[in-house]
């Protein structure tokens, strides 16, 4: 059995070759700072929580949320699949109840690249939205995620945004449209993450854009949605609460991870493990081991 040091240096080594990961390396880490001087690791972590509401029929609530934004122009984002299914229905009926202006884009790709975040890009652009509504999986929400970001702004390349290596990571200045996210799989949690992932066809790597301004302002979960995801995909919804868990799990501790950031604006999203996403991780495993196979 390996002595607790000798973990700890193994979880370090696994840190610095996972920071080069165009995936998370950059994660909020925005800006050149130079590492705090006075402490070697971090002392603290944040637990930004997101908004989330649950309920077995709760999608019908949509409309209001939007109509009570004050929102004039909204688009709704999803995939092809969806866009004949139970949820995208249902949210569009809510909309339809509660007066709410309109339009739909119905091409995300599922498992997006760059060119298909440029596609939606385009069309929250001419759309001029004042806030978004994403029905969908990761896929659809990451997109909805991109275009909302984008099309507020204009002026940036689309790397600017993107995480270093491949991008610039440069920090989001300017004020993001509200999104609310209505997941119909139960594995990505983008509905509560600051992050849209996409493969980045030019050099066939899969990256992503970190920022707090891109979460979505609510979550609403309707476990109704996962009646009708194809088996695979509930499956495969399976495996990302697993690895998600395990992965939150065995970080290494926020109190060990180095360098303490400068400011808390630079405490990366990916901050190791700690007391709070432990119970989370510890429950999500639990959950697994007695319903995945089911
Ligand atoms: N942003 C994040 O924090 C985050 C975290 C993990 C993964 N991801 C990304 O999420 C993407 C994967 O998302 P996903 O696994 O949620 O699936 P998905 O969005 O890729 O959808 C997979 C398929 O399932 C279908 N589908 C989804 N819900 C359905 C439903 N209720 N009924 C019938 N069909 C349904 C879709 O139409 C699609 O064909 C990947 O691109 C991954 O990189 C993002």
């Amino acid at each position: 059995m390996a002595g607790r040091d000798r973990i700890v240096q193994l979880l370090r080594q696994l840190e610095r070759v996972a920071c080069r990961c165009p995936a998370h390396s950059n994660a909020f880490h925005q800006g050149a700072a130079e590492p705090c001087t006075v402490r070697k690791t971090d002392y603290a972590f944040e637990m930004a929580s997101s908004n989330i509401r649950y309920g077995p029929g709760v999608t019908r609530e949509v409309g209001m949320d939007v109509a009570a934004l004050g929102a004039r122009r909204v688009c709704v984002m999803t995939d092809q699949n969806l866009a004949s299914l139970a949820p995208v229905k249902t949210v569009l009926e809510s909309l339809v109840q509660n007066r709410v202006d309109f339009s739909v884009y119905d091409q995300v790709r599922v498992e997006p690249t760059d060119a298909s975040f440029a596609a939606a890009i385009s069309f929250a652009k001419a759309g001029l939205f004042d806030a978004y509504v994403a029905v969908g999986g990761g896929s659809v929400i990451d997109t909805c995620k991109a275009a909302n970001l984008y099309a507020s702004h204009p002026d940036n390349d689309f790397l600017d945004f993107v995480n270093a290596p491949i991008g610039k990571g440069l920090p989001v200045k300017g004020k993001v449209p509200p999104l609310i996210a209505v997941p119909t799989t139960a594995g990505t949690g983008s509905e509560t993450t600051g992050v849209a992932i996409f493969d980045y066809e030019p050099m066939r790597a899969k990256t992503g854009i970190a920022s707090r301004e891109i979460r979505p302002l609510l979550g609403i979960v309707d476990p109704l949605h996962t009646l009708s995801m194809p088996s695979r995909v509930a499956a495969n919804s399976g495996f990302d609460v697993l690895c998600h868990a395990l992965e939150s799990y065995t970080a290494l501790p926020y109190h060990q991870r180095a360098p303490c950031p400068p400011s808390p604006q630079l405490r990366p999203a990916y901050q190791g493990s700690n007391p709070i996403s432990d119970v989370w991780a510890e429950h999500a495993l639990r959950v697994v081991s007695k319903y995945f196979k089911r």
